[in-house]
């Protein structure tokens, strides 16, 4: 009998790319490290949502899959950062000018991949291939898709949340 997947944690189609890697070794255990690494590469880090679906289809405990996440060290746990802000890398995105994107958000905000800025409203990850190369380049913003981007358009999204944050103070001083 072919396992069943269970419902992904919200309709994000990264989900998918992260099921199709646990169809492929039939949701066994052993298949835990593999699906880790592409739910790296799709969202550019492991959070908790994440990693207690991979478990649950898995059907390790999720003790083993923290302790899997945390001992490598080439994954990377959900960052610090208020917003998160994930450049895609894979080769459509590339070819578009995800290099581009990539270098002017951390010339912006002075952090490299994996960082957070110093004010720790932005946190900069890069991931390989989310899913989404009609839209190359693409970068996620809190979750969000935004595709065909610019280095400029792109810096501006960021540029927003401080500017929505600066209304918001006003907002409640006035
Ligand atoms: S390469 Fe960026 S979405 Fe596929």
């Amino acid at each position: 009998m072919q396992p069943k997947k269970l419902t992904p944690p919200n309709d994000d189609k990264r989900w998918r790319l992260v099921g199709a890697t646990m169809r492929k070794h039939g949701f066994l255990p052993s298949a835990l490290i593999e699906t880790l690494h592409t739910v790296q590469e799709a969202f550019g880090y492991l959070d908790d949502q994440s990693l207690r679906w991979v478990a649950l289809n898995l059907r390790v405990p999720l003790s083993r899959v923290y302790g899997v996440a945390t001992f490598y060290n080439y994954f990377t746990l959900k960052p610090q950062g208020e917003h998160t802000c994930v450049v895609c890398l894979g080769t459509a995105c590339y070819i578009k000018g995800a290099p581009d994107i990539l270098e002017a958000i951390q010339a912006q905000e002075d952090i490299k991949p994996g960082e957070t800025s110093a004010d720790k409203k932005v946190s900069l990850l890069i991931a390989r291939c989310i899913g989404a190369c009609g839209l190359a380049p693409a970068v996620v913003y809190d979750g969000e898709v935004v595709g065909k981007l610019g280095p400029e358009q792109a810096l501006a999204r960021i540029n927003a949340w401080r500017a929505n944050k600066a209304e918001e103070v006003a907002h409640a001083a006035g």
